[in-house]
C-alpha cells in the first residue's frame, strides 16, 4: 500500500482582543474557561504558519526564522496526530506579525494557525469541533481567532460563534505598544494564581454573565458607547481581581495609566474612544474607523507610546 502524499498547508490567523475578558479556568477541565468572553479579531496583527513534511523522523518548529524547541507546539502536534489517527512528523514554519508573548495575544493567533494548519495538512477534513477542542488546549482564548469580526466563546462547552461579521459593523482598534519584550508572568500562571489567592475571584466569576449580556445587546444594536463602556468595566474588573491576589499581579506599567488618562480626555472632548488592557501593559483603544487617526495622533503627540498602530476587524482563519 502506498503512503499518503501530504501537500504543504499555509494558514493565517488574526490576533483577537477580548472586549469581555476571559480570566480563570474551570476546575479539572481541559483548559475550559470559568467565564465566557467576547472578542474582536484583528486584520493586520496575525500569525502565518506553514506545515510540510518533516525531513526526518521528528517534528521541527521555526518561529520568526529561529529553530525553537517549544514543548507546547510539539504537544499540540501530538494531539492533532492522535485525533486524526495519522502518525506523520511535521515541519512547522511560523511567523508572528505581532510582538511574541508581550500581552498582545500572539499565543492565541499562534495556536489557531498551528492547529488549523496541522489538521488540514493531515486530514483535509472540515471537522471544526476537533480543531476548536485542540486549539483551546494551546490557549484558552485561541478558538476566538478561528472566526472573524466579533466572536463569543461560550464557557460551558467552549463553543464559538460569530456575533457580527467584519463588514456588518466595522470597528477599529488603536494599539499603543508600551513596552518591549516578553511579559513576566504568563496568562496561565497568572490565572491560576488569581483563582487560588484573590479575594475578588468569586465575585468576578459571578458578575461576569451581566457584562456578556450587555455586550451582546450593544453589538446587536451597534451601540458603540454601550459596548465601550462595558468593555472598560470588564477590563478593570479583571485587573482588580488580579490586584486582589497575594502577591498582587500587575501587568501595567506607568505608561498604561497615562494612556487611560488620555482616553478620558479624548472622550471629554467628544471623541468616541474606549480602552482595554490584557496580560501586558499595552492599551488597545476601541473606536470607529473615522476617529482612529485622531486617536493615534493624540497618543503619538503625548510621547508615551513606543509604537502606535491602527488595526481593523479581520476575518477568521484563512487556509491557503
Ligand atoms: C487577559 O488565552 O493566553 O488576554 O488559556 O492560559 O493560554 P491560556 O490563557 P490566554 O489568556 C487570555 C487572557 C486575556 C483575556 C482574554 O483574551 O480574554
Amino acid at each position: 500500500m502506498s503512503s499518503p502524499t501530504f501537500k504543504p498547508v499555509s494558514v493565517r490567523a488574526g490576533v483577537n482582543i477580548a472586549l469581555i475578558k476571559y480570566w480563570g479556568k474551570a476546575k479539572d477541565q481541559e483548559n475550559l474557561p470559568a467565564v465566557g468572553s467576547i472578542s474582536m479579531t484583528l486584520r493586520d496583527l496575525f500569525t502565518q504558519t506553514r506545515i510540510s513534511v518533516s525531513p526526518d523522523d521528528s517534528d521541527h518548529f521555526e518561529l520568526n526564522g529561529i529553530p525553537t524547541r517549544d514543548p507546547r507546539v510539539f504537544k499540540l502536534l501530538d494531539q492533532v496526530r492522535t485525533r486524526a489517527g495519522i502518525d506523520q512528523p511535521m515541519q512547522v514554519v511560523s511567523q508572528n506579525f505581532v510582538p511574541t508573548a508581550s500581552g498582545l495575544a500572539s499565543s492565541a493567533s499562534g495556536s489557531a494557525a498551528l492547529v488549523t494548519a496541522a489538521w488540514k495538512f493531515l486530514t483535509d477534513r472540515d471537522e471544526w469541533t476537533e480543531v476548536i477542542d485542540i486549539v483551546r488546549k494551546g490557549s484558552g482564548s485561541a478558538p476566538r481567532s478561528l472566526l472573524g469580526g466579533l466572536v463569543e466563546l461560550d464557557k460551558a462547552r467552549g463553543e464559538i460563534r460569530q456575533l457580527s461579521p467584519p463588514e456588518a459593523w466595522p470597528l477599529s482598534m488603536v494599539v499603543a505598544q508600551l513596552s518591549e519584550g516578553a511579559k513576566a508572568t504568563s496568562s496561565r500562571h497568572g490565572m491560576a494564581h488569581t483563582r487560588a489567592t484573590s479575594i475578588y475571584y468569586d465575585a468576578w466569576v459571578q458578575a461576569h454573565p451581566y457584562d456578556l449580556a450587555r455586550a451582546r445587546e450593544a453589538i446587536e444594536r451597534q451601540d458603540l458607547e454601550q459596548l465601550g463602556t462595558v468593555m472598560e468595566s470588564s477590563t478593570m474588573r479583571m485587573h482588580a481581581c488580579m490586584l486582589g491576589a497575594r502577591p498582587p499581579l500587575i501587568y501595567w506599567n506607568a505608561r498604561t495609566l497615562q494612556v487611560i488618562e488620555l482616553v478620558h480626555t479624548l472622550r471629554k472632548s467628544g471623541v468616541g474612544a474606549w480602552y482595554t488592557m490584557d496580560a501586558g501593559p499595552h492599551v488597545k483603544i476601541l473606536c470607529l474607523p473615522d476617529d482612529a487617526h485622531d486617536i493615534r495622533h493624540a497618543i503619538d503627540a503625548s510621547g508615551v507610546s513606543l509604537k502606535t498602530t491602527i488595526d481593523s476587524m479581520g476575518d477568521g482563519v484563512c487556509v491557503q
